[in-house]
């Protein structure tokens, strides 16, 4: 049903899991990522894709989405898979592939999100789900929380307040997609049911 894409950590994958949604696979496009000892452990079915072994960035994208394919997910959720993926990618699994950011977007795309809400000096931060297009961490918004900075945080801490919150909206949003709730509607996403698009954090 669902194919996770890992690159390390995989607390979103865990997460995932323990919020009972049918993860099928994990693909890693690094072999020692520590979210293939969870997978391993649960059960569930892993793969690695070494980008490194590639030359050509089509080459290592052609193989990933062989070993995709194998497992026929409907979902595609990338949850820090850190490869940059191509046009041509990212359509195949067009209307059917998650990211989860750790930021509000569109503020702060990209990497070092904590550490730059910081120093900018905004006073909410967060994280986002949304379906994946060609543009980097952009595309519909499924679903976001709103995490309130704190006088003098450090990003480290700001990290793990938002990565609890990552925790509470990744597996709302798969949930919802696996249940056929969420309506594309141009640049924006709606859930039918009308159930809550925004999170806001209490600690
Ligand atoms: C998370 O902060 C996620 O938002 C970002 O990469 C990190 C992955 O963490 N895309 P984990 O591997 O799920 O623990």
């Amino acid at each position: 049903m669902l194919v996770v894409l890992i690159s390390g950590r995989g607390s979103n994958l865990q997460a995932l899991v323990e919020a009972g949604l049918p993860v099928t696979a994990v693909i890693s496009n690094r072999g020692d990522a520590a979210g293939l000892n969870y997978a391993q452990a649960k059960g569930i079915a892993t793969a690695v894709v070494e980008h490194r072994a590639f030359a050509e960035r089509a080459a290592f994208e052609a193989a990933l989405e062989r070993e995709i394919a194998r497992f026929k997910p409907r979902l595609v959720a990338l949850a820090g898979f850190m490869r940059v993926l191509t046009p041509a990618f990212v359509e195949r699994y067009r209307n059917r592939m998650l990211n989860i950011h750790p930021s509000l977007l569109p503020a702060f795309a990209g990497l070092d999100t904590h550490a730059r809400a910081l120093a900018a000096g905004v006073k909410v931060h967060g994280c986002t789900v949304h379906f994946v297009t060609p543009e980097l961490d952009s595309g519909p918004i499924v679903v976001q929380a709103a995490v309130p900075v704190r006088a003098q945080e450090r990003a480290d801490e700001l990290a793990a307040r938002v990565l609890r919150q990552e925790h509470v909206i990744y597996p709302r949003a798969a949930r919802w997609f696996l249940d056929d709730r969420l309506v594309i509607e141009g640049a924006l996403v709606r859930v039918k049911g009308n159930d809550a698009q925004l999170v806001m954090a209490r600690d």
